[in-house]
């Protein structure tokens, strides 16, 4: 796919979490270390993805673009879009549409988290499919709160539905999605559902549905949480904090990505590391370089 672009999704309404997102957006809470929305940014980085358009609501846009910038100190192009309202996620093609110009999209939820061995190879086969669109499907134990998919084998996809009540499988959908340079113009033929939503299950069946959608499995060696519920919060942070403790090397820093990915170099990386502070944060960016 050349030409890939990025739609990192992050308006909303964040009931779930409640009151903690009375003032502002889930995106800005913390998982431990780290604000929420810089972990699908990093998936996204991971993607090989530079020029990214960031959606918010229109009341969360000023701190979202204020944490984020434009992006030109990771080597990455950042824009920003407004939602208006939360009526659906599949309205994010709609939204970007002028931005894709038809280009392929990889849409990344602001509220996903990624992380295992493999990760950048799964993404890299995403990528490199020409046409159609790509899921990763995830085992969980309740499939009912999700998108759900059934799989013939690794990638096959045979059926897919949106919170079903009888789940077919215990595959979820992810908040990660690859589509072709289509995504807008089938976007735009969606109706809403019954819940006034822009389903992006609908748009993920437009694909099926013209033989076209593929699913990549992320095993059980894979983490994938959203951070959409006061628990799924504190796990979140809890795994990262268990994880990053342990390794002593940071899950989703963006500066480190950036390096590792050769947009920038390593002065660049030492001016971030300069504006990051004395605490742990800083520390780990001024000490990436020397233990690489
Ligand atoms: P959800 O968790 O489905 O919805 P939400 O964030 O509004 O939270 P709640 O259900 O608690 O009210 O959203 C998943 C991600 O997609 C999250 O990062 C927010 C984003 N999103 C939008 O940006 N616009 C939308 O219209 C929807 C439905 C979600």
């Amino acid at each position: 796919m050349s030409n890939l672009k990025g739609i990192l999704l992050a308006g909303g309404s964040g009931s779930r979490l409640f009151p903690l997102t009375a003032a502002f957006s889930k995106h800005l809470l913390p998982v431990y270390d780290k604000p929420l929305i810089h972990y699908p940014l990093a998936t996204l980085m991971l993607a090989g993805v530079r020029d990214i358009l960031v959606i918010t609501t229109p009341s969360d846009r000023a701190l979202i673009s204020g944490l984020l910038g434009d992006g030109g100190s990771l080597g990455i192009n950042l824009t920003y879009a407004e939602q208006q309202r939360p009526s659906g996620i599949a309205e994010a093609l709609l939204i970007g549409r002028d931005f894709l110009a038809g280009d392929p999209v990889v849409l990344a939820l602001g509220d996903n988290i990624f992380f295992g061995h493999g990760l950048p190879e799964l993404l890299a086969r995403a990528k490199a499919q020409r046409e159609g669109a790509t899921i990763f499907a995830y085992w969980v134990a309740d499939p009912k709160r999700f998108g759900v998919v059934e799989l013939a084998g690794d990638h096959k996809v045979i059926g897919i539905e949106e919170k079903p009540l009888n789940p077919r499988s215990n595959y979820a959908v992810t908040g990660l999605y690859f589509f072709d340079g289509r995504a807008s113009d089938l976007a735009a033929e969606l109706q809403p559902s019954a819940r006034g939503e822009l389903e992006i299950t609908d748009l993920v069946r437009r694909y099926l549905e013209m033989g076209q959608l593929q699913a990549q499995r992320l095993g059980r060696g894979f983490a994938w949480m959203d951070a959409g519920t006061p628990d799924a919060l504190l796990d979140s942070a809890n795994y990262v904090a268990t994880i990053e403790r342990r390794q002593g090397l940071k899950i989703a820093c963006v500066e480190e990505i950036a390096w590792r990915m050769g947009w920038i170099d390593e002065d660049a990386l030492m001016a971030l590391a300069d504006t990051s502070g004395s605490g742990n944060y800083g520390d780990y960016l001024r000490g990436i370089v020397t233990t690489a």
